[in-house]
């Protein structure tokens, strides 16, 4: 791993943190570093839109402010806090990883993305979310949007970048792109992670890119094509 970063990441990183942090989304869940109120942002984020999310990710908190009152709950009573969400498969992993917390490590959320990776509902990108977003780990979090943005800015090819056969999952390259260039203070890894995610939901689109009003098109190495 030891390759050097792109050409263009310097400059890509600077246009991308100057645009977040002048214009990046107030989210609830960016406002803390409580592992478990991070957490319970991203299971619910995993299938479901930010819009929405943000209706009932306060709700929910309030309804189980800590990690413990989760881990008490019964089944339904967690099944009523979701209501809205879809998807309860997410809320029954959470509700399992709860307890787990609890019985096995003193109501600790694990910082280490190999062993948060051991948990119901927890792959390589939430693992990593909750390093960074949480504990300030300098660690990469590539979700489809994130791998987007990636595969346009640095000219990755799109095939090789994502997991043959399943092109929507983020394979090694930009796993290994994502890592390389991440900035090496961690606040500002924080901040890169999160600034990722806003340029993919707002500006690099999946449909549609708004090239024209990108921040960081002149260091992207696909922009003006598109
Ligand atoms: N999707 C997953 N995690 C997110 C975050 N922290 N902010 C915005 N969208 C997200």
């Amino acid at each position: 791993m030891p390759k050097r970063p792109p050409r263009n990441a310097l400059s890509f990183k600077r246009r991308l943190l100057r645009w977040f942090r002048q214009d990046g989304r107030d989210l609830p869940w960016r406002r803390t570093h409580d592992p478990y109120r991070v957490l319970v942002s991203e299971f619910m984020l995993q299938q479901t839109q930010v819009v929405r999310v943000r209706q009932y990710y306060g709700r929910f908190l309030e309804r189980f402010p800590t990690i413990d009152d989760l881990a008490d709950a019964r089944p339904h009573q967690v099944r009523e806090a979701w209501q809205g969400l879809g998807y309860y498969r997410r809320a029954a992993n959470l509700h399992r990883l709860a307890r787990i917390v609890v019985r096995e490590h003193d109501g600790t959320v694990p910082d280490d993305p190999g062993t948060l990776e051991t948990l119901p509902g927890i792959g390589r990108y939430t693992a990593g979310a909750v390093a960074t977003f949480a504990y300030q780990k300098r660690a990469a979090a590539v979700d489809t949007n994130v791998a987007r943005v990636l595969t346009r800015g640095f000219g990755l090819n799109h095939r090789s970048a994502m997991t043959g056969g399943h092109t929507s999952v983020p394979g090694r390259t930009v796993w290994e792109l994502a890592t390389r260039i991440l900035p090496r203070r961690p606040v500002v890894a924080w901040e890169f992670n999160q600034a990722l995610m806003d340029l993919g939901a707002r500006v690099c689109t999946a449909r549609r890119p708004k090239c024209g009003e990108c921040p960081v098109r002149p260091a992207c190495r696909s922009g003006r094509r598109t």
